[in-house]
């Protein structure tokens, strides 16, 4: 396989960089009046505003011809076409067929999977429908208005952003919890605002014996018992979201209670299969099933549009300009709309779990870098947080700005002021202030020049920091589908053109295999332990220590 760092195309660019080091953006935009037109595109209710990044159209062609060149076309043919590309795990990667209602069919192997899709969407419609309109009754005769989503990572990230950002569309009297971590204050915090009569209890993980998950769902039930419920109440309490129907069936969950999806649907990429039951129940299922075709609608796009006008496409080459070429080793998410404040947690784990590799896919380290690390908060707090680092700090740093141009909320002129920001942001980010700029505003000003000469070099805006921004008319459940899935496709593109398996994980393996051998060494409060000796010396301290403390807490 030849490196993609050693190709053409990688030349071309890396030259290309070079002979852009001494312009600046806004020389670009200075000498291109149609720049902003060239460089934009609209697809799926989304527009792309990418013309904020150092790219001119020489970059743009070179990158499109480098994503020929890692046989991006191919890759993608093959995703949609079931097979397994996910090759560390043998598996497919079919999240596309969980929210595709054309009767196009998808196979995997000889099997129809679209059939098994629609049957579990149906299910999953009934069960809401009979849960919203109280027919569903607990064990007190009461029906169900309180929702607990204990999962972990995609079973979690997903449906709680989700939810999130759907606040303006949750049924009246419908309350959602989502309890992940296996902190028990998590737990114990959640139970303490709950009634066990009008709760159910959603267990979403798709392998079924995610520690946190399983610890969680077990003290749920221990705790249900204890609060009024029987065993026979356990299935009119608890649900399970899994691919694996022998664990549930061991954990006491009934197979009726269980909403199955498949080994074909990634966990960071399932908020579309059943592990989305708890956005369902908060919003409706016809609500959930706009936010499917949403994505679905991107889905087709990407699949159809050639590369130079493909949305996603084009967010993951001015990722890899900016990663490779520029030197990003960060990328913030950036959401001005409140209701989207889980999005750069969630997006943190589809992009860093997807790309944060140093395997390529052939098993040779890779030769370029990967994916940058992701972070974010919702403008404008992030502003009066690390802004600051964004524009003046000596990381170079790219970002995503997203916004709708029309609130959910509409109060006073809130929304105008929300909007200045995030334009003024990017712009400022973009176009800096030069040291002639600062003087002559502090001359203005009528400062002195010592005084000027002490605070202009402070006062410098580099500028040249890049960005997209992406824009929609409203936060829907359509355009929140069709934003996710751009993302889940430009996160696919990267990691084809760096040469990475996107789709599997194993670097969250070893944490997980040290804290089960670690547990046992662990007393229980006041229990005594013998001296630990069996991993390095600060983790062996750091133990001995802990036990110390908690041997004196009897
Ligand atoms: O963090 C590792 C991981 O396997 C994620 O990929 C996954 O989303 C999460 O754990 C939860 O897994 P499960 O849904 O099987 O409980």
């Amino acid at each position: 396989m030849t490196e993609i760092s050693q190709t053409a195309e990688w030349r071309d660019l890396t030259a290309d960089a070079a002979a852009l080091e001494k312009t600046s953006m806004r020389a670009l935009f200075a000498g291109d009046p149609g720049r902003f037109d060239r460089f934009s595109l609209e697809a799926a209710g989304l527009f792309l505003d990418y013309s904020k990044n150092k790219i001119t159209e020489d970059v743009v062609e070179h990158l499109t011809a480098l994503a020929g060149a890692s046989g991006l076309e191919e890759m993608r043919r093959r995703m949609f076409a079931g097979e397994r590309i996910n090759v560390t795990e043998n598996r497919a990667v079919l999240h596309a067929a969980l929210r595709d209602f054309s009767m196009r069919a998808y196979h995997v192997d000889d099997e129809n999977i679209s059939q098994l899709v629609r049957h579990e969407l149906e299910k999953m419609k009934d069960f809401t429908a009979r849960i919203v309109s109280g027919a569903h009754k607990g064990f007190s005769g009461a029906s169900l208005d309180t929702v607990v989503n204990i999962g972990i990572g995609g079973s979690d990230l997903g449906p709680h952003m989700v939810v999130e950002a759907l606040r303006p569309y949750w049924i009246d009297g419908r309350r959602t919890f989502f309890v992940s971590n296996v902190d028990g204050q998590h737990l114990f915090d959640t139970l303490a605002q709950i009634d066990p009569a009008r709760t159910l209890f959603v267990i979403a993980s798709k392998t079924f014996t995610t520690q946190e998950t399983m610890t969680n769902a077990q003290s749920a039930r221990e705790w249900f018992l204890n609060h009024g419920g029987k065993e026979d109440d356990v299935a009119k309490h608890f649900v399970a979201l899994s691919t694996n129907a022998s664990a549930v069936k061991s954990f006491g969950i009934d197979k009726n209670n269980m909403f199955e999806f498949w080994d074909w649907v990634g966990g960071r990429y399932s908020l579309w299969s059943a592990i989305g039951l708890s956005i369902s129940l908060a919003v409706g299922f016809d609500n959930f099933e706009k936010l499917l075709r949403g994505a679905h609608a991107m889905d087709e796009h990407f699949r159809d549009a050639p590369l130079r006008q493909n949305l996603p496409v084009i967010m993951a080459l001015t990722g890899v300009w900016n990663r490779n070429f520029m030197g990003a080793a960060a990328h913030a998410i950036l959401p001005y709309d409140q209701h989207l404040w889980r999005l750069p947690a969630y997006l943190q784990q589809a992009d860093m779990e997807s790309n944060g590799k140093g395997a390529a896919i052939d098993g040779q380290p890779v030769s370029c870098s990967t994916g940058p690390i992701i972070f974010g908060e919702p403008g404008t707090n992030g502003q009066h947080a690390f802004y600051q680092l964004l524009h003046q700090g000596t990381e170079f740093i790219s970002s995503d700005f997203i916004a709708p141009a029309i609130s959910q909320s509409a109060l006073g002129d809130h929304h105008e002021k929300l909007l200045a920001n995030f334009l003024a942001q990017t712009e400022a980010l973009m176009c800096g202030k030069t040291i002639d700029e600062v003087r002559a505003e502090l001359a203005a000003e009528g400062k002195a020049k010592l005084e000027i000469d002490t605070l202009a070099p402070h006062k410098v805006f580099p500028g040249d920091r890049p960005s997209n921004s992406i824009l929609m008319e409203k936060l829907t459940p359509e355009t929140l589908g069709a934003l996710i899935a751009a993302y889940e496709h430009k996160i696919f593109c990267q990691g084809v053109i760096w040469g990475v398996n996107s789709f599997d994980q194993w670097g969250v393996e070893l944490g997980k295999a040290l804290a089960s051998s670690i547990l046992p060494a662990l007393g229980v409060e006041g229990e005594e332990k013998p001296e630990a000796s069996g991993h390095d010396a600060s983790t062996n301290g750091l133990l001995n220590r802990i036990n110390a403390i908690r041997r004196q807490n009897r």
